[in-house]
């Protein structure tokens, strides 16, 4: 078993003999999914293989039928990949439509069919860590015009949140994602900012929830992506970053008394929503975030 296959690989089926599932990107050689996926299809008892797929841009149709041809049921497709994917399926789920972004490929007998986990993955996390439903709920996003704060907030519009408040520091972008979320009518009224902290210290008073999409805070010297200040005791924090596993925002969030949790959860979900839809099973959750920092 090699950590890191190719389009090469795929062509001349020099691959083990089960493997179906992969996650696709380039680079792909730090991808934890596949320990996440294959702890889990093994505590199923699915003798399926998830393996790594390093494929250049511009190569995922080829990648995709050859993949088809050798019985495989998906896969992830990450970094560089995720809107090329779009125009290799042959099916978008609603959320793909939205967003333009592919995270789960799923092959069925006639079809290639994209969708996208990561919203979803997003809001059973805040159920999990939080106990809460996002529904009635007053939220704010930072870096809402990012490939995660995308996909999240237009979750959050699905699910109904009362007030969905758009942060990003360049505004325009978060300005086009509320025209494309309006259009949804879920009810959830949405509204948007920039980042400067003027702007968020108003919001801050006014929401339940704060969800950091941005990466900041991935770095050691990055700033607070909202000054620790505007924390209060009644706020969850919820950062997408999980290296390192506590940011400097949640910390200042925790010195605050607010709740907090970090994006593991959140790609423990994501990763377990896929898996239902290659299989039709429920993964064991515990034990694929365990595999992960392991
Ligand atoms: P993407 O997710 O689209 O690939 P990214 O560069 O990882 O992009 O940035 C994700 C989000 O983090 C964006 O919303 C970005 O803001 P801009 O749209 O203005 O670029 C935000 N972001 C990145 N670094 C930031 C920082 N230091 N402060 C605030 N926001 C930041």
């Amino acid at each position: 078993m090699k950590h890191v296959y190719t389009i090469n690989d795929l062509r001349q089926n020099t691959l083990p003999a089960d493997a179906r599932l992969a996650v696709l990107g380039y680079p792909v050689s730090h991808s934890a999914s596949p320990q996440m996926h294959q702890a889990a299809l093994d505590a199923l008892g699915l003798d399926v293989t998830y393996i790594r797929l390093e494929i250049e841009p511009g190569g995922l149709k080829e990648a995709f039928s050859l993949m088809r041809g050798l019985g495989f049921i998906g896969c992830n497709v990450t970094v560089p990949h995720k809107l090329e994917a779009m125009g290799c399926c042959d099916e978008l789920s609603p959320a793909v439509k939205v967003l333009g972004v592919v995270n789960t490929v799923h092959f069925t007998n006639a079809k290639i069919c994209g969708d996208n986990s990561d919203g979803r993955g997003l809001t059973q996390a805040l159920e999990e860590d939080f106990k809460i439903s996002v529904r009635g709920k007053n939220v704010l996003v930072l870096g809402a015009g990012g490939g995660a704060g995308k996909a999240i907030a237009t979750q959050l519009n699905q699910e109904m949140c009362e007030r969905l408040y758009l942060s990003n520091r360049t505004r325009s972008k978060a300005e086009m994602l509320a025209e494309d979320l309006n259009k949804a009518g879920t009810g959830t009224q949405v509204f948007t900012l920039g980042n400067s902290a003027k702007e968020l210290e108003e919001v801050a008073k006014n929401v339940e929830i704060i969800i950091n999409a941005t990466s900041a805070g991935m770095k050691s010297d990055d700033e607070l992506p909202i000054p620790g200040a505007f924390i209060s005791p009644h706020h969850m924090i919820y950062d997408v970053i999980y290296n390192p596993p506590l940011t400097k925002l949640l910390l200042a969030a925790k010195k605050n008394k607010a709740k907090i949790s970090n994006g593991l959860s959140m790609l423990v979900h994501q990763g377990a929503i896929s898996f239902e839809i290659w299989t039709d099973k429920k993964p064991d959750t515990a034990l694929m975030r365990a595999a992960i920092i392991s």
